[in-house]
């Protein structure tokens, strides 16, 4: 029998139960493309984000959402070395992901070591680059340091927490209290930011301030993160998810996290500030792009192959239950990611 294409739409601001199941014809790769059977797709933020018009760079409704996948390439187009077919592979896509079959330019796609499960390779792609990144590029954080990390249970958090433990840093995370046995299992100094004045706690476990902070929450918050900053530290803002709820612009936020941090960073006061977007330099350098991504994501396969970091995986559900999957994923009851398969 022929494969079919199965798809997940967004419509537009709705319910998770508002999304839809398209089908179609699986599409034909062009020219220096390759077409993916996707084995493992997952929910990321950004796609709570989207359903409620709250991602800062999202394309118009209705479009089909999925921020990164891992599958098999099935055919390579006009172009693409057709040694590439057969070959398991991630991709970094924005939006498309949640789809039984993907056309990607072969240009953007990570071979995936042997050795690793689809889902368990896939917990550590959009989260994986933005973690490691983070971490080696933008704080450049080295071993004996201590850095504070925001959120240090989720998706990115716990990548990053794992990465920098692994280095030899010592790492002060918030999250609620019922995370904690797993965190301090992991060599974590947990702290509620629920019930606890974070700034103090982090003051008490470090006194002369912190390397790095890593801040996704946003918000006014962040001006706490940038004082926790030890001289020479370096503040990481990546999100804003305490705006996710709120009405208005959906530009606003980040974009005053933007000036707050260039205006942090440039001031004379021997610390730095940075707003890191996984897509930075695309536009302007593609293939730098490229080469940065596949050699920092083949660093973070390399480093789950190892054992350094371990792959949390929530829940899996097939493809077709991608609305519980999302109630699920924004629930708070869950660590690690919510991984969906055909
Ligand atoms: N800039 C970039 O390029 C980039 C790339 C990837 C991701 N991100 C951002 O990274 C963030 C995390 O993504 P993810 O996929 O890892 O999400 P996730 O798995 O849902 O994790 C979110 C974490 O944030 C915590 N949290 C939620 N609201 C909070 C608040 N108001 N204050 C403090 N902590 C809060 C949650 O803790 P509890 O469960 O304990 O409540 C959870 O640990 C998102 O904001 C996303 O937009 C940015």
């Amino acid at each position: 029998m022929k494969e079919g294409l199965v798809e997940v739409v967004l419509p537009g601001k709705v319910e998770p139960e508002g999304l839809r199941i398209r089908h179609g014809a699986v599409p034909a790769p062009g020219a220096g493309q390759v077409l993916i059977r996707m084995e493992a797709t997952g929910v990321s933020f950004a796609e709570q984000q989207m359903r409620r018009g709250r991602y800062y760079d999202q394309p118009p409704y209705p479009f089909v959402p999925g921020y990164d996948l891992v599958g098999t390439v099935l055919a390579t187009g006009e172009g693409v070395d057709p040694g590439l077919a057969g070959t398991r592979v991630a991709a970094l896509l924005k939006v498309g992901g949640w789809a039984s079959h993907v056309l990607v330019d072969a240009a953007d796609v990570v071979p995936v070591p042997g050795g690793l499960r689809p889902a368990e390779a896939e917990t550590v792609v959009v989260n994986g680059i933005t973690a490691w990144q983070m971490l080696n590029r933008k704080a450049r954080v080295r071993g004996g340091q201590t850095i504070l990390v925001h959120g240090a249970n989720g998706g990115v958090g716990s990548v990053l927490v794992q990465l920098a433990l692994a280095a030899g840093v010592r790492v002060i995370g918030t999250a609620s209290a019922r995370h904690h046995d797993a965190l301090r299992e992991r060599g974590v100094l947990p702290i509620d930011y629920r019930t606890e004045n974070v700034a103090v706690r982090v003051r008490e476990l470090a006194p002369g301030g912190v390397d790095a902070v890593f801040d996704h929450v946003g918000g006014r918050g962040v001006v706490d993160s940038w004082r926790l900053l030890a001289p020479g530290g370096t503040l990481v803002s990546y999100g804003s998810a305490s705006t996710r709820d709120d009405e208005g612009s959906k530009s606003w936020p980040v974009l005053k996290l933007l000036a707050r941090t260039w205006l942090w960073n440039v001031l004379p006061n021997r610390r730095h500030a940075y707003f890191y977007n996984v897509w930075g330099g695309r536009a302007l350098a593609k293939d730098r792009f490229r080469a940065r991504l596949r050699a920092d994501l083949t660093q973070v396969f390399a480093a789950l192959q190892r054992g350094d970091i371990t792959a949390q995986i929530a829940a899996e559900l097939p493809l077709a239950r991608v609305a519980d999957a999302l109630r699920l994923a924004e629930s708070g009851t869950v660590a690690g990611k919510v991984v969906l398969n055909p």
